[in-house]
């Protein structure tokens, strides 16, 4: 049995200051947030309380050495204006195994499921119809001792907080293939959604982003011969027609978007496999003209096509098609989470 969550509701909702056709991502939160910490050997004090500051010692150690862990899921409402969460179970198993790999305790399966639905419920209104619209989820977890030894916390802190989502990328993009920087590397914590995997591939996406791409694709950290991941998200090449995307190693975040198409293309029939792909094989394809599509795949991004990529110099430009995989995928992962399509594998879970 779940400890009970004390529920502080706020007074007026917030929800009417924002213009829905006008906001960008990850910049408005709802009106309350989960939070529970870890003292004394367990979670302890589960709260939904109003979104709010929170209080921190300047020696607490997440600011010294980011000891963090975040998930991102999202909520979808259909026609009937009921609410479904997209394969949850798949978030709950990846931030536990974050956490081991962060030295950081794991949260219990009931409590994590309670406070996720009776968040959620509580926002249910935030969560709105229409194209590329939902309610964007953020659990994250972090290291709250007063204290700067560099060791893992005693004591911690796991939020839930709630963001509008709208399209994360409303074109195409340009990337850079990366030859110097990584974003991973073997026996690290690449796999893991840790904090510091993003904020380490912030200073190359800006010296990209100065050059006019838009993300970087990551190689592996060795030789920088191998595609691992898109910017933020896993990746996928069309050549002819089969669909190839990079075996989940200790190097590649297990994304849901990424397994959800991989079973989606699979159910259409199309050609999968899951192989190590080189940056000269990608740009032997895209010379004979086998290329067809590359896209990136993940829960804020949801499916992002890809059009042109640069590799030491050399910029590869890719044709506009009719069938796409990448259209065709999305909209089938859309139409499950949204309540459109059948489930045939029990994916969406009712809040
Ligand atoms: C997600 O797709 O949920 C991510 O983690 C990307 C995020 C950094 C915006």
């Amino acid at each position: 049995m779940s400890q009970k969550i004390e529920i502080t509701r706020i007074e007026k909702s917030k929800i009417n200051d924002l213009d829905f056709n006008n906001f960008s991502f990850g910049s408005v939160f709802t009106d309350h947030m989960f939070e529970c910490d870890f003292i004394d050997g367990k979670w302890a004090n589960p709260k939904i309380k109003p979104y709010q500051p929170i209080s921190i010692e300047p020696s607490a150690s997440v600011l010294h050495y980011g000891q963090a862990i975040f998930e991102g899921m999202k909520a979808y409402k259909d026609k009937n204006d009921e609410v479904w969460l997209f394969r949850p179970d798949q978030n709950f198993e990846r931030i536990n195994k974050s956490a081991v790999r962060m030295a950081i305790p794991e949260f219990p399966d009931d409590l994590f499921y309670d406070a996720l639905t009776k968040l959620v419920n509580i926002e249910r209104d935030w969560v709105k119809h229409g194209d590329g619209r939902s309610l964007y989820i953020r659990p994250f977890v972090i290291g709250n001792d007063y204290a700067i030894q560099a060791v893992p916390s005693k004591n911690y802190k796991f939020m839930i907080i709630c963001a509008p989502a709208t399209l994360y990328y409303t074109k195409k993009l340009k990337v850079l293939v990366a030859d110097k920087f990584s974003r991973a590397a073997s026996g690290g914590v690449g796999y893991a959604k840790a904090a510091g995997n993003y904020a380490g591939q912030f200073y190359p996406t800006r010296l990209a982003n100065d050059e006019g791409f838009d993300q970087v694709i990551w190689t592996d950290a060795n030789e920088h011969n191998y595609l691992e991941e898109a910017g933020t998200m896993n990746i996928f090449f069309r050549i002819n027609d089969t669909l190839i995307t990079a075996p989940t190693t200790d190097t590649i975040l297990d994304g849901v978007t990424r397994k959800s198409l991989i079973q989606i293309a699979k159910d259409n029939g199309i050609d999968v496999e899951i192989k190590k792909l080189k940056v000269d094989e990608l740009k032997n394809a895209a010379k004979n003209g086998s290329l067809k599509e590359i896209f990136g795949a993940g829960t804020a991004a949801v499916v992002s096509q890809i059009n042109a990529f640069q590799h030491k110099g050399e910029l590869f430009e890719l044709n506009e098609l009719d069938n796409s995989y990448a259209e065709k995928l999305k909209s089938n992962l859309v139409g499950i989470q949204t309540n459109q399509l059948a489930d045939h594998h029990s994916w969406r879970y009712k809040v």
